[in-house]
């Protein structure tokens, strides 16, 4: 395919796409995930929620309206929170139509979908989202990652990070799954706080407009990676390279590989 000439990009900043491709396809569906690891990126990053029946889904918001028909198709239902809503309710919903008309029919995809759409291609930045709003989910997560075996050392066909704006509940992730990096969103913390959580954290990924020279020296100092989000042109690309950043989350995979193999 188009993308399959591109050079290794061993040792270089890793390349995120976030919600998918998400400035080519509706945000966190299989379209967008498929493309994100077809146009070569080293991670795809999603947003992870829970059912009222206990199933994992894709979707960045805690209600279903700004991205799916669920207005229309359940109109009583307000404000059509994620968690008010049943798998096979959510499988009825139209995700890609918002985005635009090529995408009509586009569901809201499971976890499972993702990690199958995922295998052997790209690895996953799993964003697990507001997860105060769902008890048990991150053992929800974890049974639906080993099943699949991304949890099994070596067997595993892509590589995972979990990461949360919510650190207390990363720091419970960790203890159920301490072989899975764990990526702080947000902050970025003190560097007193940095010292501490680098007793387990991996990654702090902060929005790209935090970071400074000082806080990239001081995540490294503690053994830990930065990857921020979400940054779509490409001076600022350059930028956070020169900054030393370990990876950047974008909407742009393709830019962000361009900008990388202009070198
Ligand atoms: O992966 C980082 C980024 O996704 C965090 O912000 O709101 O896009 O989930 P948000
Ligand atoms: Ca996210």
């Amino acid at each position: 395919d188009q993308h399959s000439q591109r050079t290794d990009r061993t040792g270089q900043v890793e390349v995120i796409a976030h919600r998918g491709a998400s400035a080519y396809a509706p945000e966190n569906t299989l379209p967008a995930v498929d493309l994100g690891a077809d146009m070569r990126a080293d991670y795809v990053e999603i947003d992870v929620q829970m059912t009222s029946d206990g199933e994992l889904v894709v979707m960045h918001d805690t209600t279903l309206g700004r991205t799916t028909d669920v207005e229309e198709r359940y109109p009583d239902r307000a404000p059509w929170n994620v968690g008010d809503f049943t798998l096979e309710e959510i499988q009825t919903l139209d995700a890609g139509s918002w985005f635009g008309a090529e995408f009509t029919g586009t569901g809201v995809p499971t976890l499972q979908e993702v990690l199958d759409t995922l295998r052997g291609r790209a690895g996953l930045l799993l964003e697990v989202k507001s997860p105060h709003l769902y008890p048990g989910i991150a053992e929800a997560i974890v049974a639906d990652l080993d099943g699949e075996g991304w949890l099994r050392a070596g067997a595993r066909s892509g590589r995972l990070v979990v990461q949360s704006f919510d650190w207390e509940f990363m720091e419970h992730f960790n203890t159920l799954a301490p072989q899975v990096p764990a990526g702080l969103l947000g902050g970025p913390p003190s560097e007193a706080q940095m010292a501490e959580l680098s007793a387990w954290a991996d990654q702090i990924n902060p929005s790209h407009t935090r970071v400074t020279p000082a806080f990239v020296e001081t995540v490294h100092r503690y053994g830990m990676e930065t990857w921020p989000y979400t940054v779509n042109n490409a001076e600022r690309m350059r930028q956070l390279i020169d900054l030393g950043v370990d990876g950047i989350i974008t909407n742009f995979p393709d830019v962000l590989i361009d900008v990388i193999e202009e070198g």
